[in-house]
């Protein structure tokens, strides 16, 4: 059975800070519906422990905020948009805490029994600038936005519903200019592809880290939006500037446990397994340089040493200070049987940030009319090749505000159109589930192996061959059977697979987090050049 066509003003396709600020914008202008894949809570924003990265303090700037921006860019940056971004921070950070979020504050040094916000400092970071809540910051920002958007009686939650493709006019064949309609929607519980028709569809879903074998992301991160905008015919850029997180709790029953960069920001040093501190050799910042140059050496200790990990150790620390600063990491590598203020933990480097993605200006607009991208799902051009530890929920908020300014700014904003119904065709359903598991497991450990933190480019070329292959049979299931959750997110990690090692094929030189060791240097005629890809028409 097919249902009609849901139609609202603006479709949101995902629940983090981007699609919630987003939504909460624009609900006194017309009726919202939030598309996410499981609970409402489930984003990546959830995750979030270091924080938001922005000029609060005396002691700050813009201008060093920017130069720590475009530093860590290496060369890749678009300065307007970052000077954009980082002076648009500040009212952003007031309106999220005049929306509930409660940030972690500490007794002001200057004025006595006065409280100021404690702002703690990560890699690559000249000063300290990142406002948090203890170690929980996405945690507390996902509680305040959604307990907002519940009072909003113009929002619609779907949850447990995934998108499947994108709606254009060109797809359908309507005439006139093409523009965005809506997308294709399967209702996960009651098992139906329901059409969604919206005046604006803003992708806010996110990254795609489950692309990789090992990742801090959780498990809905499988860049859904980057996927589904690159078949809809938008600019995917940059794609090849996966971020690793040097330090992911390593242990054989932890599944993703981030350990925040904060820990390192609060004096916490990286050590061999034979105590060596091997981060003073490899960057004046040492511990705390930024994240490509520290997984890339943890990586190349990892792999001379043979050992699967190395130790992060605060042990130096009082013990009330980590447990009060960190309660969630304290109490978690507790449960795994660490303790944390008195031994050091082991980590090893996992996928974590898409800095690359759908080609978008600082507004959100993507290059398809109505199709809008903020957040993780976005290349802006605020990230570079490598971006600056909390600088994604910064881009988030500013660009979630300017994309909802946009879109309620114009007067002629279009009506939803119809969509024509779902075709299930001749689709029976699927009798071989192992099929969709082990094509999963098979892209994810190949990337790994061959697109992970160092390249060469006979292994991009290993790659990109056995992912085109992996990318036909998909195909070919993805015809032949009904539709599930499964599939689509298979489908689409295997696309943004694709994406990922053609970017890098594209990038003769080694730069920012692309380390690629037949180009071991960063070649000046590619500074300011973006990879590009789209689909032919
Ligand atoms: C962290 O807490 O280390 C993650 C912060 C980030 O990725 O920006």
């Amino acid at each position: 059975m097919q249902d009609t066509t849901l139609t609202f003003d603006y479709l949101v396709l995902g629940s983090g800070i981007a699609g919630l600020f987003f939504a909460l914008k624009v609900a006194p202008h017309g009726r919202v519906a939030i598309v996410t894949k499981k609970r409402s809570a489930d984003s990546n924003t959830n995750y979030a422990q270091g924080g938001i990265a922005s000029v609060t303090s005396k002691e700050d700037s813009f201008e060093l905020h920017v130069r720590d921006t475009l530093t860590a860019g290496a060369g890749l940056c678009r300065e307007d948009v970052v000077r954009q971004i980082v002076q648009e921070g500040p009212p952003r950070i007031a309106e999220l805490m005049a929306l509930g979020m409660h940030f972690s504050e500490r007794e002001s040094d200057e004025v006595p029994g006065a409280r100021e916000l404690d702002l703690g400092r990560e890699g690559g970071h000249s000063k300290r600038r990142i406002l948090h809540a203890k170690d929980v910051t996405g945690r507390e920002i996902e509680r305040a936005l959604l307990n907002a958007a519940s009072r909003q009686p113009n929002i619609t939650f779907f949850e447990n519903h995934i998108a499947i493709n994108l709606v254009t006019s060109a797809k359908v064949g309507l005439p006139g200019p093409n523009r965005c309609l809506g997308a294709y929607v399967l209702d996960k519980t009651a098992r139906v592809v329901k059409p969604f028709a919206a005046g604006s569809v803003v992708l806010a879903t996110g990254g795609c880290g489950k692309v990789y074998l090992i990742t801090t992301n959780p498990d809905i991160a499988t860049g859904d939006g980057v996927a589904m905008a690159y078949r809809a015919g938008a600019t995917v850029a940059d794609m090849e500037f996966i971020q690793f997180h040097p330090t992911c709790l390593y242990h054989p029953r932890a599944k993703s446990f981030l350990i925040s960069e904060a820990v390192r920001g609060e004096g916490a040093v990286l050590r061999a397994l034979d105590g060596r501190e091997f981060m003073d050799e490899c960057h004046p910042l040492k511990s705390l340089a930024p994240r490509d140059i520290v997984a890339r050496a943890i990586d190349s200790e990892m792999k001379k040493s043979g050992a699967d990990h190395v130790q992060l150790d605060i042990t130096h620390k009082p013990a009330p200070f980590i447990i009060r600063r960190f309660p969630n990491i304290y109490e978690t590598c507790l449960d795994y049987g660490i303790d944390m203020t008195k031994e050091p933990i082991p980590v090893a480097p996992a996928a974590h940030f898409q800095c690359g993605g759908v080609v978008t200006n600082v507004d959100g607009e993507t290059e398809i009319p109505g199709l809008y991208a903020i957040g993780e799902v976005a290349c802006t051009g605020l990230h570079g090749a490598n971006r600056l530890a909390s600088n994604s929920l910064l881009e988030a908020l500013v660009c979630a505000h300017r994309a909802a300014a946009r879109v309620t700014a114009d007067k002629a904003q279009p009506q939803p159109a119809a969509i024509p119904p779902w075709r299930r065709g001749k689709a029976s359903n699927p009798d071989e589930l192992v099929v969709v598991a082990h094509l999963w497991d098979e892209i994810r450990r190949l990337m790994w192996d061959y697109v992970g933190i160092v390249r060469t480019d006979k292994r991009l070329q290993r790659a990109v061959k056995r992912i085109q292959n992996l990318q036909a049979e998909i195909q070919e299931y993805y015809w032949d059977f009904v539709i599930t959750a499964d599939l689509v997110e298979l489908r689409n990690i295997a696309t943004v697979a694709e994406l990922i090692v053609r970017c890098a094929m594209q990038r003769p030189e080694s730069r920012g987090l692309h380390y690629n060791l037949d180009h071991p240097d960063a070649d000046p005629a590619w500074a300011q050049r973006d990879t590009r890809l789209q689909l032919p028409a």
